[in-house]
């Protein structure tokens, strides 16, 4: 799987991307061509000064400033609204559906499961390959804007309004998403990674996701409870149930930290924590300068390990959780 994450709306893994850069490129020719017919006769009128023949200047002034226009604006206009029928439509029934919440700097992203039960994480977006997913987008506090450039579309998240966008990712690999319109401070800190898995791996990932902390009590579960960090952040097999902040279930198997801010390393993590708005300025979490180096080192591996996470502490998580 690629893992740079890529965020150019012309290297095209969605279908909807793909029908954009399409009309995009077809709205560039058609912008060359006349480009090249104006800087043509710019070239006839430079070399061949002086009096024209009124009766052609007047027909080359009609067709070519109004029945030129009309035809090729019209054709465009055409082309561009017979793709919107289908980046419109709705995901087919059954197809997984994604609640994404908007707030400043961060995504709250909720899995709906068939059995109505929703599992929380922030900050990433797994998807499946070749099918539809359907995103219900909205805000907690200001307008913020969602986008995924290589998979697709955009849209608006409003506070107290649902917006809906369907996406289909046709290639596996990771892409980064962006808020993409300023909402305050950190706007330009507001990332997130999309993961686009096989099937088979996304139903394990979500199965995973499912589950609350392993090895319960998790021993980085236990230094996060005794600092307090549950006031605002939640952790499933815990008591840690805080809703201000992202949900930290299955933190260590995320990507990055902060809204796709720093890689998700031990060294960032600790970082994070000590130098909050340093590395973010205009965050609301603050700083915990006083949390020791070795407790932040247990935090990363909070939740299951993924393809290239490191699974075995190189410090002594438990002696560190009983305060010892
Ligand atoms: Cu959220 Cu810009």
């Amino acid at each position: 799987m690629p893992v740079s994450p890529s965020q150019s709306a012309l290297d095209t893994a969605g279908e909807g991307a793909k029908q954009i850069a399409e009309l995009f490129y077809v709205m560039l020719s058609g912008g060359i061509v006349i480009w090249l017919v104006m800087i043509g006769l710019m070239i006839y009128a430079i070399r061949f000064p002086g009096q024209h023949d009124a009766k052609k200047t007047r027909l080359l002034v009609i067709g070519g400033c109004v029945v030129f226009p009309t035809i090729v604006l019209t054709a465009l206009l055409t082309y561009g609204l017979s793709i919107l029928p289908e980046l419109q439509r709705p995901a087919p029934p059954g197809s997984q559906v994604i609640d994404v919440v908007g707030v400043r700097w961060w995504w709250r992203v909720r899995y709906r499961l068939p059995d109505r039960e929703t599992v929380e994480t922030a900050n990433e977006i797994h998807l499946s390959v070749n099918e539809a997913a359907e995103f219900k987008l909205t805000s907690e506090d200001v307008i913020h804007f969602f986008w995924i450039p290589s998979l697709g579309g955009t849209m608006d998240m409003i506070p107290g309004r649902e917006n809906r966008l369907k996406l289909f990712p046709t290639k596996v690999g990771v892409y980064r998403g962006v808020c993409a319109e300023f909402c305050g401070a950190a706007h330009a800190q507001m990332s997130f990674d999309v993961v686009v898995h096989s099937r088979a791996d996304f139903d394990r990932w979500l199965a995973d996701q499912t589950q609350g902390v392993i090895d319960i009590p998790h021993p980085g579960a236990q230094v996060f409870l005794r600092r307090g960090c549950s006031a605002c952040h939640a952790i499933r097999g815990t008591v840690a149930d805080g809703v201000i902040g992202p949900d930290l279930t299955h933190f260590g198997s995320r990507r990055s930290i902060g809204a796709a801010v720093l890689a998700n390393t031990a060294e960032h993590l600790s970082r994070w924590i000590r130098e909050t708005h340093e590395v973010k300025p205009g965050v609301e979490v603050p700083e915990f300068d006083a949390i020791e180096s070795d407790s932040t080192l247990c935090l990363v591996y909070l939740g299951r390990c993924g393809d290239d996470s490191v699974c075995v502490p190189a410090v002594d998580c438990r002696r560190l959780a009983n305060g010892t």
